[in-house]
């Protein structure tokens, strides 16, 4: 995966509390350093019983602080919650939970708290029954009322042995909500978008399908790049096997029918429509409700009878027609040959606004690999012939443009 810039200086106070997590936040310090963030950590007394500052001191390579009574210590943090992008609370313990719901500052941590003027988010972590305390939920449900983020917790065991609800959010899981958390101002705030990605399937019998190579890379890097530029994302996947990007809301699909249905529902009142996925152009003319055997041949004959699914984007056209939605719309053209001829069609034929055009056939674009080299039209002729870019690169040159387009 490419290292996310998206964090590049943003700043972020982690706070530590006492739990045995601890150890794991010392992972998400890391992380959230690598991805670009400059990482404040404050911790609580407990915390350093189980964890020692050196440990965040070595990875974020910033000083560590825990004492409310050094005074320089104090002010800096509190001029710190004042100008963070974020105060992250992970591990946070029952007691914290407790404090910050009733505004009790008591420690470096609690005070930064009650100070910061950026958003909160708390993971809770705790055993046992704690998690379940009608204090505990008490406090979470204040601290929720008031704009806290609550991550979690996950279930699984815990320290005791025990299983239950109470364990920390794993590092990646926090990493990824702070990347969305710190994406909430961007160019696409408030915009609803709808990306499909992956091939769909079309079944000969329970077990064979007719289906292609798409592997859904450049559709989920378009969800992710959307995303980070602070969208609403509903995500209609056909089949693939690769992680979704944190925060979408994505609907599985199968079929061409079930993607198109799928579609038309998510755009009704959406601003943008990237419609990324290989939808399968072709179907078997009839569908065997059991295996076909080799001994049917006679029956079922050697060729398969292929008929044309529906056209998803035609679909599209024609409501956007109607309604308005999707405000704007970008569709792919996977080509062989003769690319931007194709693709200039496919624009006019299906109403986009704009149109990727990649030929698939070149080995460093298209299909299962992670570049691709798109030349992007409007109606109006050429917007960007980009050169060989990550896919994650082309999907932030497209969102730009759609966001663009839509007066951002
Ligand atoms: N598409 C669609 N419905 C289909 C087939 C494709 O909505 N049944 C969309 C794709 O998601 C893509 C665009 O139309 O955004 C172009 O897809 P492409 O496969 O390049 O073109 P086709 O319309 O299938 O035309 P052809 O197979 O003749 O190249």
């Amino acid at each position: 995966m490419e290292p996310i810039t998206l964090l590049q200086n943003k700043k972020i106070i982690l706070g530590v509390t006492g739990s045995i997590a601890c150890y794991k936040a010392i992972d998400l310090a890391s992380k959230l350093t690598q991805a670009g963030a400059l990482v404040d950590v404050i911790m609580s007394d407990a915390a350093q019983r189980f964890v020692t500052p050196l440990a965040f001191r070595s990875v974020t390579g910033r000083p560590v602080f825990s004492s409310m009574w050094d005074l320089d210590e104090h002010v800096r943090h509190v001029g710190l919650g004042e100008t963070a992008d974020l105060l992250l609370i992970a591990p946070a313990t029952a007691n914290t939970l407790a404090k910050l719901a009733h505004g009790i500052a008591d420690n470096l941590l609690t005070v930064t708290a009650l100070a910061a003027r950026c958003p909160v988010s708390v993971a809770p972590a705790m055993d046992g029954g704690m998690f379940e305390h009608p204090a505990t939920r008490a406090n979470l449900l204040t601290l929720r009322d008031r704009g806290v983020t609550v991550l979690g917790p996950a279930e699984g065991r815990m320290a005791s042995g025990l299983t239950g609800r109470g364990r920390m959010l794993e590092p990646a899981d926090l990493l990824a909500h702070v990347r969305l958390a710190l994406a909430k101002n961007g160019p696409l705030a408030g915009m609803k978008v709808v990306v499909s990605t992956g091939p769909t399937r079309e079944a000969m019998d329970p077990v064979r399908f007719i289906s292609n190579r798409s592997t859904g890379k450049q559709g989920l890097a378009v969800a992710q790049a959307a995303l980070d530029a602070g969208a609403q994302v509903t995500l209609v996947a056909g089949p693939i096997h690769a992680p979704i990007p944190y925060g979408a809301h994505t609907l599985h699909v199968e079929t061409t029918q079930q993607m198109a249905d799928a579609v038309l529902e998510a755009i009704k009142d959406a601003d943008a429509l990237f419609m990324v996925a290989a939808v399968a152009d072709f179907r078997p003319g009839k569908t065997s409700e059991h295996k076909i055997k080799k001994t049917e041949t006679d029956e079922w004959g050697l060729a398969i009878g292929l008929e044309v699914t529906l056209d998803i984007l035609s679909a599209v056209k024609e409501r956007r027609e109607r309604t308005g939605f999707p405000r704007v719309s970008l569709g792919f053209a996977a080509e062989t040959h003769d690319a931007f001829e194709y693709g200039r069609q496919k624009l006019l034929r299906k109403g986009l606004n704009f149109i990727a055009v990649n030929d698939v056939l070149e080995p460093d674009a298209g299909f299962g690999v992670d570049t691709n080299r798109v030349v992007l039209l409007s109606s109006a002729g050429v917007v960007e012939e980009m050169p060989l870019l990550s896919k994650t690169a082309v999907a932030e040159r497209l969102v730009h443009h759609v966001a663009k387009a839509l007066g951002r």
